[in-house]
């Protein structure tokens, strides 16, 4: 195999959740530039068209479809999207998730709202391996990819829920690697550090800012495409043995929010 081959993904199909912005977007445009054809799935149809008519216009293949990850018949929905634009599954971007933000104090959310976190970071994520699986078993490759995040190691107050979903996600996915890997399907986590988005603008002032880098051995925030690189390398067949692992990419730091 040459250099270019092993990131080559040309004739491979990749489904990525929250794909109408942010990180999601990111690994929409590697992954379409890598010769994937995307299924950019996002909870705003009108973002996740914006992503797929820029992949089209690039010459690349593309389709958008709604999809909340909190609502099963979604995924289902998505999955049986692709099967019938595209006719199989081979890369899975479990990328929507969300919650913490230093907002989870545990007196004032409730037990609704720590199971609403878990469905969004964990249960979406399983049942979605569960529908694409069989499919990437059948068409001989699959590779799996979660953005989990550094919250999934880091001890932080009011970060409770979102960093024990986080951390389940790992988790699990080390476990899932098992069921998977005999059936020819890796599954491996890529953990951002604070990383120029929409979701960290929310939270980010300077003196956070500051505090973070003070932390960091490279002296800024994470772009985009610093957490995508890591994306295409655990989509593509260059980490074709590397599966149940976790990457952190943070600048070699942490970053927290207090
Ligand atoms: N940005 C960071 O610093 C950072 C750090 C660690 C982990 N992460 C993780 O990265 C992932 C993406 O975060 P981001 O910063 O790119 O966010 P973002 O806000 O930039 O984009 C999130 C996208 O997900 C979509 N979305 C929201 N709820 C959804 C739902 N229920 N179903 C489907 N789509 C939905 C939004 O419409 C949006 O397009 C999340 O799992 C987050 O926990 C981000």
């Amino acid at each position: 195999m040459n250099v270019h081959s092993l990131f080559d993904l040309s004739g491979k199909v990749a489904i990525v959740t929250g794909g109408g912005d942010g990180i999601g977007k990111g690994s929409c445009e590697i992954l379409a530039q890598s010769g994937a054809s995307i299924v950019v799935s996002d909870l705003m149809l009108d973002k996740a068209q914006a992503v797929a008519d820029e992949i089209i216009s690039n010459g690349g293949k593309a389709i958008a479809v709604a999809c909340n990850v909190l609502k099963d018949e979604d995924l289902v929905n998505l999955v049986d999207m692709t099967v019938a634009k595209f006719g199989t599954v081979n890369i899975l971007v479990n990328n929507a998730g969300g919650g913490g933000g230093g907002r989870e104090n545990p007196f004032k959310v409730d037990r609704a709202y720590f199971e609403r976190i878990f469905n969004f970071n964990v249960f979406s994520t399983w049942r979605l391996c569960q529908l694409v699986v069989p499919h990437m078993a059948k068409s001989g490759y699959g590779s799996i990819v979660n953005i989990t995040s550094m919250g999934s190691i880091n001890k932080s107050p009011n970060m409770s829920a979102y960093a024990a979903s986080k951390a389940a996600l790992n988790h699990m996915a080390a476990n899932l690697a098992f069921d998977f890997g005999p059936m020819g399907v890796r599954i491996n986590n890529v953990g951002p550090g604070a990383t120029k988005t929409h979701a960290l603008s929310t939270v980010l002032t300077p003196e956070i800012e500051e505090k973070m880098l003070a932390h960091s051995p490279i002296k800024r925030l994470g772009e985009v495409i610093d957490i995508t690189g890591a994306v295409l390398y655990f989509a593509a067949p260059v980490s074709q043995w590397v599966s149940g692992q976790t990457l952190f990419v943070n600048g070699g730091g942490v970053q927290t929010l207090d």
